[in-house]
């Protein structure tokens, strides 16, 4: 397949009709949103929904996330309730995705057959104007071959996605950088499936209570099913193996000091003097946790293409947007956190 790679910077661009037409066929297109880059198609067409598996490489037991172009819209696709209105009127359009009960117009094909569907509306505003001119709910996993880390930039999309879809839109660098938080409602009750963007302490300003899946933060257990089937796969994960450095300041840059020269160091920009001979991908400032998690899939990326033998990064806080870190990196680090105070 020729993939059609578009750069467009304006949301009124006159091609992103012919990109609309593509899904309204049936057809592939990668887009930007604030979040990842998205592998879009048609929601509602099965044979589209098993293009994106295929593409991806995914099994097809992972649900795919509903775009819509106005919250409202989820209605056609989902039960909404008071809380979903609730959560859009302070995050919609933005990167937070609802889990809801699915109406028959998604297909189970798009849904991993599961009874429920994650719908989100994104801010972007290529995405947005996609959408509206499509017609339609575009479904949408990130952009990455499964099990790589999510692309967000079009220089990472296209070594993944060249060939395997009809088109990419490069809409330059994703802002957030971190896939959507997702939170599953049930009744008055929410439960974070995936951490994002949108933090547990701004989902408390509307919904009663927050619970954390498990599965965020801890380890499955052998037989234990995640409420989110995307919890299962190994993700995120750049092809050199990953070591997360837990322990005091100190210590942490002590270790890095020594570290082998086969090894990149996702260092802090306040270290990078102290690192001298090193090789560095720096992520940011040690403070600046936005600055860190747009940084985070480009870097895993990066170090790859610079043959890293072993990536040693820090082991981030869980408060905050820590939390979506925390849990991309644990994942991505197949849990490997490595304490160095102790030795
Ligand atoms: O920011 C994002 O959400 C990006 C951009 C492109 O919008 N999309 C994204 O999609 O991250 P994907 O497919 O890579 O991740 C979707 C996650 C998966 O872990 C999947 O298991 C979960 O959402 N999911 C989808 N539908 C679900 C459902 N009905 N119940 C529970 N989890 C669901
Ligand atoms: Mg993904």
């Amino acid at each position: 397949m020729t993939t059609e790679i578009l750069k467009i910077n304006d949301p009124n661009d006159r091609r992103i009709e012919n990109a609309a037409e593509i899904l309204r066929r049936g057809g592939l297109v990668v887009f930007p949103t604030e979040t990842v880059y998205g592998l879009g198609a048609d929601a509602r067409n099965k044979a589209a929904a098993q293009a994106i598996y295929a593409a991806k490489g995914r099994p097809s037991d992972n649900p795919l996330i509903i775009h819509v172009a106005r919250a409202e819209d989820a209605e056609l696709y989902a039960e909404t309730n008071k809380y979903y209105y609730d959560l859009a009127k302070k995050f919609m359009p933005g990167p937070l995705t609802v889990i809801l009960p699915r109406k028959s117009s998604i297909p189970p094909e798009t849904a991993g057959g599961l009874d429920t569907i994650a719908v989100r509306c994104p801010s972007h505003p290529i995405a947005r104007s996609l959408i509206t001119a499509a017609n339609l709910p575009i479904a949408a996993p990130s952009a990455n071959l499964s099990g790589r880390p999510s692309p967000t930039n079009a220089d990472d999309v296209i070594a993944d996605m060249n060939g395997r879809v009809d088109m990419i839109i490069d809409g330059g660098e994703c802002e957030i950088g971190l896939e959507s938080t997702i939170v599953k409602l049930e009744e008055d009750r929410g439960i974070l499936l995936r951490p994002g963007a949108v933090t547990v302490d701004a989902l408390l300003c509307v919904l009663p209570k927050v619970d954390i899946a498990p599965a965020v933060i801890g380890k499955l257990a052998e037989n234990e099913l995640p409420l989110s089937p995307g919890m299962k796969y190994r993700h995120y994960a750049p092809d050199a193996p990953l070591v997360l450095l837990d322990g005091e300041e100190n210590a942490v840059l002590q270790f890095m000091q020594n570290a082998p020269q086969n090894s990149i160091l996702l260092c802090y920009d306040e270290e990078i003097s102290s690192l001298s001979g090193k090789r560095l991908l720096p992520v940011g400032k040690r403070n600046d946790l936005a600055k860190q998690a747009k940084a985070l899939f480009s870097s895993l990326r990066e170090a790859d293409r610079l043959n890293a033998e072993i990536i040693y990064a820090h082991l981030p806080p869980t408060d905050g947007l820590g939390l979506a870190l925390y849990n991309r990196m644990l994942r991505a680090a197949a849990h490997t956190i490595k304490n160095v105070s102790e030795e």
